[in-house]
C-alpha cells in the first residue's frame, strides 16, 4: 500500500505521514528533506537558488546532509522553495522518490507532489491543510522550542510566501490530486487528526 500525504508548510502533513507508518508499519520518507537538503547545499556553497545551473548542482548533495538540524531552519526551507520550482531539479529527484514508493510493501511518502507527480498510483491520497494564521502559530511554537523568536506576522508572512510560491509554479505546483481526500486539521489536535487520517486510510484500503 502506497500512502501519499500532500499539504503546505506547517498543515501537520509530516507528522500525520509519520504516524501513519508507524500505525501501518511503512517505510517514511519526507521528500520536502530532499529538496531542504539541496536548497542547503546550495546556500553552503554561495550559489544561488533561483539559479538552475546552481540549484542543479546543489542535488548531488551527500547523504549525511539529510541529518543536520540546519535543514529544519526557515532559512533553507525558504532555499529548498525555490530550488524546487526549476523543473530539472525536480527531474533530478523523481527516480529517487518513486523508487522509495515502488518498494516492495508499500510506503508512506509527505511532500507537495506525491499524489499527483510521484505515485499517482497510490491507494490512499491525503491533502491535508489547515488555515495559514493556524500555521503560523504552529510554526512560531516549534521555533520558539528551538530558540528561534520571530514575529507572528513574519511567520505568517513567510508562510504566504511559501504557499505563493508552491501553489504557483509552472512544474508541479502544489494542489490536492483528483481522487484525494481533504483532512482539514486547523481545529484538529495531533491525535485526532492522526486518528481521522487512519480512518481516511482504512476506508480507502
Ligand atoms: O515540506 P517542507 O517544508 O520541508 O518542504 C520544503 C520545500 O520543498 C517546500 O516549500 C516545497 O517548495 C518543496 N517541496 C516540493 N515538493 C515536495 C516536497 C517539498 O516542491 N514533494
Amino acid at each position: 500500500m502506497i500512502i501519499a500525504v500532500d499539504g503546505p508548510a506547517a498543515s501537520g502533513k509530516g507528522t500525520i505521514a509519520r504516524a501513519l507508518a508507524r500505525h501501518y508499519g511503512l517505510p517514511h520518507l519526507d521528500t520536502g528533506l530532499i529538496y531542504r537538503a539541496v536548497g542547503a547545499s546550495v546556500l553552503r556553497e554561495e550559489g544561488d537558488p533561483a539559479s538552475e545551473g546552481d540549484a542543479l548542482a546543489g542535488c548531488s548533495f551527500d547523504d549525511f546532509l539529510l541529518e543536520d538540524p540546519w535543514l529544519k531552519s526557515e532559512e533553507v526551507g525558504k532555499a529548498a522553495s525555490i530550488v524546487s520550482a526549476h523543473p530539472l531539479v525536480r527531474k533530478a529527484l523523481l527516480l529517487r522518490q518513486k523508487k522509495f514508493a515502488a518498494q516492495p510493501g508499500g510506503a508512506v511518502l509527505d511532500g507537495r507532489d506525491i499524489g499527483t507527480v510521484i505515485a499517482p498510483e497510490a491507494e490512499v491520497k491525503l491533502y491535508v491543510k489547515a488555515t495559514p494564521m493556524i500555521r503560523a502559530q504552529r510554526r512560531q511554537l516549534e521555533q520558539r522550542k528551538g530558540g528561534v523568536f520571530e514575529s507572528l506576522d513574519k511567520v505568517l508572512a513567510d508562510i504566504r510566501a511559501r504557499d505563493e510560491r508552491d501553489t504557483k509554479r509552472a512544474e508541479a505546483p502544489l494542489r490536492p490530486a483528483d481522487d484525494a481526500v481533504t483532512l482539514d486539521t486547523s481545529f484538529l489536535s495531533i491525535e485526532a487528526a492522526v486518528q481521522k487520517a487512519v480512518g481516511i486510510v482504512e476506508a480507502a484500503k
